[in-house]
């Protein structure tokens, strides 16, 4: 796919620009209020003394791009593991495509996928065999063609029969990212998608990830410390600190209603006190944070 430079969002976007090559799914602009792909209620998970997820609740929207924000160990990642079934929950409920991941696990598998920065495919394998595993896990049916558009598209063939080992970082998280995208998932998790990335190559990754947002109506969970990425590309945000949803809102709204000048300046607020402590905020989070 030719990458044409400017093509997403530039930084710093006047109101009303960030989601013009988009059309929305939201509910404003359909007046459809769907129902939602991912519906987690009092969501809590403790590690011994640790309360790594505190009552947490969020809806996700068809179509949706949700930043799930807050400091290191806010419990972020705590969070996608819970809601993909890969860790179980001391408490709360967790739909995912209407099913309960408790129950339905397998079947959510099949129609979600995830990418993390920090989870690395087994070394030993070259690109093509570790993405050749996971095609026949989800049972693809034209595995090659699928595995190398991936890898064409995110600007990576070179890398196909190269061992895992050898890459780079940033080749890595693209392998991921081409990972996560083989069983056309409904529903996405990206911890961090960019966060080895140069910033040429986390553009480009940014522009291509969208498009296939859009192209595919895709529901993505998007987490990453870059404020100006997630200021860009979310229409909606949760912000955590110490396992608890203080804020919620669409990035323009959060910043109108803080009067912050940028989401870095929200971000830092909330990492520092643990709580939103801008002198125009009048409340702190909604106890739900459901869709708009
Ligand atoms: N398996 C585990 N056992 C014990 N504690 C854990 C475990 N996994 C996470 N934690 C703790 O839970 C808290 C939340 O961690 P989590 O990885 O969710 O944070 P995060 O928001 O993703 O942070 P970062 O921005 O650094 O990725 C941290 O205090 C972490 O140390
Ligand atoms: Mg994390």
């Amino acid at each position: 796919m030719p990458f044409e430079p400017g093509e997403w969002a530039p930084l710093g976007p006047a109101p009303g620009m960030v989601y013009s090559r988009f059309p929305k799914h939201r509910r404003g602009e359909t007046g459809v209020p769907a129902a939602p792909v991912i519906d987690v209620t009092d969501l809590t998970k403790r590690f011994g003394d640790l309360l790594a997820v505190d009552r947490v609740s969020f809806a996700l929207a068809p179509g949706e791009i949700l930043g799930l924000l807050g400091a290191n160990g806010a419990g972020k990642t705590t969070t996608l593991q819970l809601v993909l079934g890969l860790t179980a929950p001391t408490s709360g409920r967790i739909r995912v495509l209407g099913m309960d991941i408790e129950k339905k696990r397998r079947a959510v598998l099949q129609r979600v996928n995830f990418s993390s920065a920090y989870i690395s495919l087994p070394t030993n394998l070259t690109a093509w065999e570790n993405l050749l595993v996971f095609s026949r896990l989800y049972g693809l049916r034209r595995a090659r063609a699928k595995i190398l558009g991936l890898l064409e598209r995110f600007e990576i063939p070179h890398v196909l029969n190269r061992v895992v080992g050898s890459l780079s970082s940033g080749q890595i998280t693209r392998l991921n990212l081409c990972k996560a995208l083989l069983n056309d998932p409904e529903v996405l998790f990206l911890d961090e998608p960019t966060a080895s990335l140069d910033p040429d190559i986390a553009e480009k990754v940014r522009c291509t990830l969208l498009d296939i947002q859009h192209e595919r109506h895709l529901s993505i969970i998007w987490t990453s410390h870059n404020m100006q990425e997630i200021t860009n590309l979310c229409d909606r945000v949760i912000f955590l600190a110490r396992g608890r949803v203080v804020l919620e809102g669409g990035p323009q709204e959060i910043l109108d209603r803080t009067r912050a000048d940028s989401l870095d300046e929200v971000f830092i607020s909330v990492a520092r006190s643990g709580n939103l402590h801008l002198p125009a905020v009048e409340a702190t989070a909604p106890a739900s944070a459901g869709i708009p």
